[in-house]
């Protein structure tokens, strides 16, 4: 009888499983245009409950009975879509029915699948797309779904004529959709839909956004000698007021900040009136090509976007009334914004919003030199810029891609300043979804046909970036998801060999990338195969895996072979004296305890005879001040910090940053623009803003104990130097907030003061000696020497 029971259960299951409509993935029947889908339904009963879920093959927005659902951007978000596509999922409010019918409408446009960021890595023409279902339970218990299929309509006539993300977009206010076709199902290949993880991409918070800080009413240009001659200003102000725009003039705005996100604008003119905004970090200086200016002083200079057109059109819809707008499916990285019209236009009002992965910031520095608190405000809004669905190397230009190698660099510092543990555990997903058969890590995830795979300190990333992560977090499910993906990159390690030579790492694209001195690129790949077997070697244990044993040995071997390749007379020996080469081997302990101190005393004379200044790139810039730190010299970093000639984190300060720069020297006011042969230079790239980590962890001396992660017990080892007069600030942990500061007193000491999170456990380290923090009093303060 319990069986006759069970199987007449499992056929009705069956019986209402059928009864589902499967969702279809749906597309236009031509590519051309951006497509609109939309479907009427008819409710017939009272509804208890609707779930939606909503995806697509591009960017999409989306309404329901004409009420816009976008209170998350840029959705689905970018995945490796080969693999696997994001759904959202909400449930609608049944104030959102109106009467007895629901109509869904839904805005697709190229976004990450089908644009110019993907490379043609999804397929060549491949379609925009849609897909949706919808869970209804009625309130007689009964439930359906409603699903995209072949009665859907689609249009792609309506307002919205293009959407890119490198390109911008283009909406005609004037246009509502006509032509309403059947869609056709979409049979492109693609990955399975699953639900999204990690942050959502918002407008970020409106005390972010910015409002104009100059604005200029300019016409023409007139001759100063230059290539370009100047700007002929009409009008120029220091805030924002509602202006006549008229046609052959420009305005250009100034935000005051390099940002992300786009303008939201409200304007008033006569219909068919055309704006066309333009976005650029930068300001053409003198007009001077062999700056390489690219036009007249005080315009608009875009040339560091290559391809990238990141232009906003807008044809108003006339009528006398005040039209509002801002994009959707496209984010520009500006500071300046330059406007100008086919007619005569009010702009009454214009703001900058920021758009970005809405991840809790929960850090803060600040300390008595004001221009070490703008190098920290720039570090923050390169994050800001950057986290944009994933770990971007620059949001302006042609790229903006999930570069694996500026990710690892900066994550620990990603992590001082934000709740950043799910941003990273959904980029590492990326990350395994776009590893190549043989292990390699793809050099940017998720992967876009951009460059190639497996290049040390970029494929590394996949083992570092989940352990920065439980080493900040104490969280080990990041290791425990992405093991078999990361012994399948030290697989691909250890299966590169070059002839006599057994343990040589990953391949050499990219060594100590963009450093003013070079390093030879092999010894980095050493040194980074050293460092993620070590790693390996404590999650294996961690996790209780018995690749310990196997991953100590392999540590052991490549060090060895580092040893016989690099070190001659107990000296490391590239042929070039390169700071970054000093500061792998000790930062990574490739060195043997008695050359140690050569090492140390060869990088401060490397330091000093450079005249204090750095001569690192990406790779050793990340690891500069800790290994100084860890190495006794402090003093050489304080220097290195308050260094303002080229290179140095204080020379783009000086030059006018508000963003961490790409290169050193990305500018100069001197000479102006890097002339690099592929226009790399970006004003909105995180890497060199890894130096916040350490004012963190030195500055502020707070620090995680990888044997106890996550703060579970804190090291405190505050060390103030250069002219610093005082110093404050925070993180937050699981356990809660720890904030620290510190004020130099008249007698030559200081006093430090610690509040701690209840269930930490500290340890003040000072001087060589250490004090255990006696536990309950979670306030700490103590008057220490230098
Ligand atoms: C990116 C970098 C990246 C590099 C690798 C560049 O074009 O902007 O930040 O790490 O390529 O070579």
């Amino acid at each position: 009888m319990k069986y006759v029971k069970l199987g007449f259960l499992l056929f009705l299951l069956i019986l209402q499983a059928c009864s589902l409509n499967a969702q279809e993935w749906i597309s236009a029947p031509d590519c051309d245009g951006m497509p609109i889908f939309r479907h009427t339904y008819r409710i017939a009963k009272p509804i208890q409950k609707a779930q939606i879920h909503t995806s697509a093959l591009g960017v999409y927005t989306f309404s329901l009975n004409g009420k816009e659902m976008d209170d998350d951007q840029l959705k689905p978000g970018w995945t490796d879509y080969r693999k696997e596509i994001f759904y959202q999922e909400r449930e609608i409010p049944t104030s959102s029915f109106r009467g007895d019918t629901l109509c869904i409408e839904a805005q697709v446009s190229r976004g990450w699948w089908a644009g110019g960021i993907s490379r043609g890595i999804y397929g060549r023409d491949v379609k925009n797309a849609f897909i949706c279902w919808i869970d209804l339970t009625y309130k007689d218990g009964t439930t359906e779904r409603l699903a995209t299929d072949s009665t859907w309509q689609c249009a792609t006539d309506g307002p919205l004529l293009m959407g890119d993300i490198y390109d911008g977009e283009t909406y005609d206010a004037r246009r509502r959709p006509q032509r309403w076709l059947n869609v056709v199902p979409n049979t492109d290949p693609k990955g399975r839909l699953v639900p999204e993880m990690g942050p959502k991409v918002k407008i970020r918070n409106a005390n972010l956004w910015r409002k104009p800080q100059l604005v200029t009413l300019y016409e023409g240009s007139r001759p100063t000698g230059t290539t370009y001659g100047q700007i002929n200003v009409i009008r120029s102000l220091s805030h924002f007021a509602p202006i006549l725009l008229k046609k052959g003039q420009t305005l250009l705005i100034d935000f005051g900040q390099n940002m992300v996100g786009w303008p939201k604008f409200n304007v008033q003119g006569e219909k068919d009136t055309e704006l066309t905004f333009r976005f650029g970090e930068m300001l053409n200086y003198n007009g001077d090509e062999g700056r390489l200016d690219k036009g007249p002083a005080g315009s608009l200079w875009t040339y560091n976007l290559r391809t990238a057109k990141a232009t906003l059109r807008y044809t108003l819809r006339g009528g006398g009334k005040s039209e509002t707008y801002h994009p959707r499916h496209t984010f520009f990285g500006f500071r300046y914004a330059e406007l100008t019209a086919t007619s005569d236009v009010w702009v009454q009002r214009i703001v900058g919003q920021v758009v970005g992965s809405d991840i809790h910031e929960w850090g803060d520095f600040n300390c008595s030199n004001a221009d070490i608190n703008q190098l920290y405000s720039n570090i923050w809004w390169s994050q800001r810029g950057n986290f944009l669905s994933i770990p971007t190397d620059c949001p302006q230009r042609d790229e903006r891609l999930g570069w694996t190698g500026d990710t690892q660099i900066f994550s620990t510092t990603a992590l001082y300043n934000s709740n950043a543990k799910e941003f990273y555990r959904k980029w590492m997903r990326d990350m395994r979804n776009s590893q190549r058969e043989d292990g390699a890590y793809c050099c940017t995830a998720p992967a876009a046909n951009m460059w190639g795979y497996g290049g040390s300190a970029w494929g590394d990333a996949g083992i570092i970036v989940p352990w920065n992560v439980y080493v900040m977090t104490g969280d080990r499910q990041i290791l425990v998801e992405n093991y078999e993906s990361m012994k399948r990159w030290m697989q691909h390690c250890a299966d590169q060999k070059e002839l006599g030579w057994e343990h040589i790492g990953a391949e050499t694209d990219f060594g100590d990338w963009l450093a003013y001195k070079e390093l030879e690129k092999r010894y980095v790949s050493y040194a980074y195969y050293a460092h993620t077997s070590q790693l390996m070697a404590n999650i294996a244990h961690l996790l209780g895996k018995a690749d310990t044993t196997y991953y100590t040995q392999l540590h052991a071997d490549i060090i060895h072979e580092f040893q016989q390749r690099y070190i001659t007379d107990g000296k490391i020996n590239t042929g070039r004296d390169t700071q970054t080469a000093y500061l792998l081997a000790l930062h990574f302990g490739l060195l043997a305890d008695e050359q140690r101190p050569t090492a140390i005393q060869a990088l401060r004379q490397n330091i000093e005879n450079n005249g204090y200044r750095l001569s690192t790139g990406f790779v050793g810039t990340g690891i500069l001040m800790e290994t100084l730190t860890e190495c006794g010299l402090t003093d050489l970093a304080y220097r290195l910090l308050l260094q303002r000639e080229n290179p140095s984190w204080l020379y783009s300060i000086d030059q006018g940053a508000t963003t961490v720069w790409e290169r050193w020297d990305s500018y100069t006011l001197s000479s102006g623009f890097h002339k690099h042969e592929w226009n790399m230079n970006s004003f909105n790239h995180y890497s060199y803003g890894a130096v916040a980590g350490w004012f963190y962890s030195t500055i502020l001396g707070i620090r995680p104990n990888p044997s106890l992660p996550g703060f579970a017990h804190i090291i405190l080892s505050p060390q103030p130097g250069g002219d610093l007069t005082w110093a404050k600030g925070h993180t937050t942990t699981p356990y809660g907030k720890v904030s620290a500061q510190w004020k130099r007193l008249s007698d030559g000491r200081y006093k430090y003061t610690v509040n701690l999170p209840a269930q930490t456990t500290a340890t003040l380290v000072h001087n060589g000696d250490s004090i255990a923090l006696p536990q309950g009093t979670r306030r700490h303060t103590f008057i220490l020497d230098l």
